[in-house]
């Protein structure tokens, strides 16, 4: 890799839009907080987790997913887990981050909505104050479990509305797609949460068409599946939809066979509005900045691409559009920075 593309990737501000925030759970945190809160894991060792972490598909690696997150009890849990996240991504240069949580892998095991959400919003006010970084979050819906259950999590969300942005769905594409949810994104959007959701990711395109016209969508979630099919990929492009690409996530979990097999490049060229994100970074081997290294090399950008990405990553977020020049202003001004060496 050239100096400049290593010095483009660090020092770029850029936002992450696609980010479970339990999915960045280190081993060393789960294990301290496994001991602080009297929880048993079948590790004992930083390298039995690691050892752990071979997928082979989404579902072993929500089977550990929600394993592990079983460690996270207070308020205090989810503050230090999110501080940590924080921390490390403002050494990638990352300035906004648009965050999932699931509330309902918390609720379902007696922890209090309220628990999650305090902790979470602590970190990120912080954030803010501390590193400068902006944020909004996302409150995901459980697809594997029945929808009324998805409603509660939203009466939640109602009263908090001050601090969730918008509602996404994830967990197990297969089996539960998108129309499952027709009510619950209706009511979500009445109540004025912007509606978003995991498709295409192991599912057909088909979920990326529903997601689309059901749920009614803004944005999308992965949408790998959605570039073997030419006219939806036309329609993406001509509505601007964001599609928010995970590529380590894809490869760890036997999405694409090897990282050049990422679709990154690929919607790039087809005019579609992508970003690149971590999606688990904890379970996949690399945070926001080792994303866009794995495509960098694998895919063989240029720093065109690599400025096109970071600005597509706010282009693409929920930040107001009248805020959005400043950050685009801000990448142009370390590229020439960067460029004068
Ligand atoms: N929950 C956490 N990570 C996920 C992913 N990659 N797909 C679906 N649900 C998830
Ligand atoms: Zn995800």
């Amino acid at each position: 890799m050239t100096d400049l593309a290593n010095a483009l990737i660090d020092r770029l501000p850029k936002a992450e839009l696609h980010l479970h925030i339990e999915g960045t759970l280190e081993p060393e945190l789960m294990l301290a907080l496994a001991k602080r809160n009297n929880v048993k894991l079948p590790y004992e060792t930083v390298e039995d987790v690691a050892k752990a972490y071979e997928f082979d598909c989404l579902q072993d690696f929500l089977d550990l997913y929600y394993m592990g997150m079983s460690v996270l009890q207070t308020e205090q849990d989810f503050h230090d887990l999110t501080w940590a996240y924080l921390l490390k991504v403002h050494a990638d240069s990352l300035t906004h981050v648009e965050m999932f949580f699931d509330p309902q892998a918390h609720t379902d095991r007696g922890v209090a909505f309220e628990t999650v959400l305090g902790g979470i919003v602590s970190a990120l006010e912080k954030a803010k104050n501390e590193l400068g970084i902006t944020s909004k979050l996302i409150m995901c819906f459980l697809r594997h479990l029945p929808e009324e259950q998805a409603f509660d999590a939203l009466e939640c969300a109602c009263k908090h509305k001050d601090h969730i942005h918008a509602v996404g769905l994830d967990s197990s594409e297969k089996g539960f797609p998108p129309p499952l949810f027709e009510r619950v994104f209706e009511a979500s959007r009445k109540e004025g949460f912007i509606p978003v959701a995991h498709a295409g990711e192991e599912g057909p395109a088909e979920n990326v068409r529903t997601a689309l016209d059901v749920l009614k969508v803004e944005r999308v979630d992965h949408g790998n599946s959605a570039l073997t099919d030419p006219a939806l990929v036309q329609r993406l492009a001509k509505q601007r939809t964001p599609l928010t690409m995970c590529p380590l996530s894809n490869l760890r979990l036997k999405g694409i066979p090897t990282i050049g097999d990422s679709p990154v490049k690929k919607a790039m060229d087809a005019g579609l509005l992508v970003t690149v994100n971590s999606d688990d970074p904890s379970y996949f081997g690399g945070y926001l900045n080792d994303n866009y290294r794995a495509i960098h090399k694998a895919l063989d950008l240029d720093e065109h691409d690599l400025i096109t990405l970071a600005k597509n990553s706010f282009a693409a977020s929920f930040i107001p559009d009248r805020e959005k020049q400043g950050h685009i202003d801000a990448i142009d001004k370390v590229v020439e920075d960067v460029k004068k060496g």
